[in-house]
């Protein structure tokens, strides 16, 4: 007998095949029982008929507990009712692993009680359809930087180097020297995007920031994309394209997910409109300033409801140009004609949900970053290194950092990070 996957129930129907599953949930009466089976690639119903099969496979079926690993055999049929359209009539069941007092009951639990049962949460519906997203994210990722010959570099992990300054940092020894877990790949991928061209990072970061929001992880995922002979102008256009066939890679290959998450698509879709709107942060601080906002000046950052704010007033993710220098990294490249901002820009995804690429033009005069370097108070040997890039056939480039679990959450339409990446590492959460 053949082994299917749920997923692949369609393919089926009408044949009698096994599945190796769990038992997600249970209802029984003296003559049915449905089972609520999960093998990983989807959910779906069993069913057992007391007067069709043997008495004792019905008894097992009776007995089950949530989250007991089963091996069932049975035919696979259309299921109308149900959003998958498939479910499986058991005439056999195996117990491969017995489940008791699973913790995670259908009823409601407290968020601290699921973050501490993470290792389990992670079988639910729920959380099945987050990762499923995040996944083709992913996925789609790689298949747009390939088809835009851009090359995958990896950055370092262990570093000396504090691209977004040196607050957040996390410390570690090596051997007799200090070293940081890397808060961004970024000076690495311009040194490769001075050999390779086009180039883009997919990694782990990290930021000992003791910020606890619904945006902030303490190690996240980040895509790092940087282009050699690249303007801001045209970076923005690679980000607006990138973020477009995100929207759109979840819209045609997660539609079960965002069923089960109620993710509006028609929402969705109109964020694959492009261009995406575009606002300086001078005429940002003005319409701040215009609708109310008494609590920011310029000069200084956006908080979330500012951001959601200017968000809201395009309802599409929206660029914002140029910020005061005094606020960015060391890197960013000075705007030609106006001494107080940089060229840079954020892209603040609708909805409020707030930032998800930070990305900039980079300064390429040896003199100016040296300078830089020193005015942010970090050690320039950490940096000669990157300060050759622009000793040797400087050119102008590009790039910028997306952020992954801010991306899942806000395409997902779900309500805090810590549920975008499997096991998440909060302040004052390291476990599971
Ligand atoms: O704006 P950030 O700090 O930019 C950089 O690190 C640049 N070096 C990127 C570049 O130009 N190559 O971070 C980029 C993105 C943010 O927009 C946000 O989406 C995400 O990374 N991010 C976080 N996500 C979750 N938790 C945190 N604590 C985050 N900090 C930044
Ligand atoms: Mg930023």
């Amino acid at each position: 007998m053949e082994q299917i996957q749920i997923i692949d129930s369609k393919n089926h129907v009408g044949e009698t095949v096994t599945i190796g599953a769990w038992v997600a949930n249970k209802r029984s009466s003296g003559k049915i029982a449905f089972l609520q089976l999960r093998d990983g690639t989807a959910f779906f119903q069993g069913v057992v008929v007391k007067s069709e099969v043997p008495e004792e496979v019905f008894q097992t079926a009776k007995n089950l507990h949530q989250e007991t690993a089963i091996t069932v055999t049975g035919e696979i049929r259309e299921d109308s009712r149900s959003k998958f359209g498939y479910e499986i009539g058991i005439t056999n069941i195996e117990v491969v692993g017995e489940s008791h007092d699973y913790p995670i009951t259908p009823k409601e639990h407290g968020t601290d009680f699921l973050m501490d049962h993470r290792h389990l949460w992670l079988r639910s519906s729920r959380q099945h359809a987050i990762m499923q997203i995040r996944n083709e994210i992913i996925r789609a990722t790689y298949e747009f930087f390939n088809a835009n010959q851009f090359v995958k570099i990896d950055p370092p992990i262990l570093t000396g180097s504090a691209p977004e300054g040196t607050t957040d940092l996390f410390e570690t020894n090596y051997f007799d020297q200090k070293a940081y877990l890397s808060q961004s790949g970024q000076l690495y991928m311009e040194a490769a995007a001075m050999a390779f061209g086009k180039v883009f990072s997919f990694g782990p970061t990290f930021r000992a920031e003791k910020s606890k929001t619904r945006r902030h992880l303490i190690e996240f995922w980040m895509i790092e994309p940087e282009m050699a002979f690249t303007h801001q102008e045209e970076s923005l256009e690679v980000q607006e394209k990138y973020v477009a066939f995100l929207v759109q890679s979840v819209l045609d290959n997660c539609d079960y997910a965002l069923d089960v998450l109620e993710r509006d698509k028609e929402v969705l879709k109109s964020y694959t409109k492009l261009p995406f709107p575009r606002i300086t942060y001078d005429d940002a601080i003005e319409l701040l300033k215009k609708n109310g906002f008494d609590d920011i000046e310029w000069g200084e950052d956006f908080g979330s409801p500012h951001e959601t704010f200017i968000a809201n007033s395009f309802e599409q993710p929206v660029f914002i140009l140029n910020y005061p220098k005094a606020i960015k990294p060391f890197y960013m490249k000075p705007h030609p004609t106006r001494e107080d901002v940089v060229i840079c820009a954020d892209m603040i995804a609708p909805e409020g949900y707030g930032e998800i690429i930070g990305g900039s033009e980079r300064a390429t005069d040896y003199e100016f970053l040296l300078e830089q370097i020193r005015e942010h108070g970090l050690d320039e040997n950490e940096y000669s290194w990157y300060l050759d890039l622009r000793k040797y056939g400087s050119v102008p480039h590009s790039g910028f950092g997306l952020g992954l679990e801010r991306t899942v959450t806000w395409i997902s339409g779900i309500d805090h990070v810590r549920e975008a990446i499997p096991f998440p590492r909060l302040l004052n959460r390291i476990y599971p």
